[in-house]
């Protein structure tokens, strides 16, 4: 009986291990640079690069995108396919680079 007892603990113990999955901030990052890139091939273009822009900014502006408080054309899709904790964490990601 003590043997399933752990055998329970350490199956539950893995799942929410995956649940718990590390969010690879970098990963999501390479996707937003597809866009806002500092080196644009169109000098014109509208996209900010985002150089210089606050975590908390990043945040909070996919979070009004993601939430449909920010009035856009691509960003709110692409917001809505990320878990808040993924904005934060991509957000944080690129203040720093
Ligand atoms: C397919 C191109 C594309 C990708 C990929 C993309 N963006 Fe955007 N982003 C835009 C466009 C276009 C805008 C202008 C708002 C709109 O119309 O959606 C924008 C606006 C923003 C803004 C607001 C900037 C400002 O000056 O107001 C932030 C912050 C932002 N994106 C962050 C991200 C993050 C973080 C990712 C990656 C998860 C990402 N974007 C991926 C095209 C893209």
């Amino acid at each position: 009986m003590k043997r399933i007892c752990y055998a329970t603990v350490l199956v539950a113990g893995s799942l929410s291990s995956i649940v718990h999955a590390e969010i690879d901030a970098r990963a999501i990052a390479f996707n937003c640079r597809n866009c806002h890139t500092e080196s644009s091939l169109d000098p014109k273009s509208s996209i900010s690069s985002l150089k210089n822009v606050s975590a908390q900014q990043i945040r909070q502006a996919l979070l009004d995108f993601k939430y449909d408080r920010k009035p856009a054309t691509l960003m709110p899709r692409l917001a809505k396919g990320y878990s808040d904790e993924e904005l934060a964490a991509v957000a944080e990601y690129l203040s720093r680079k």
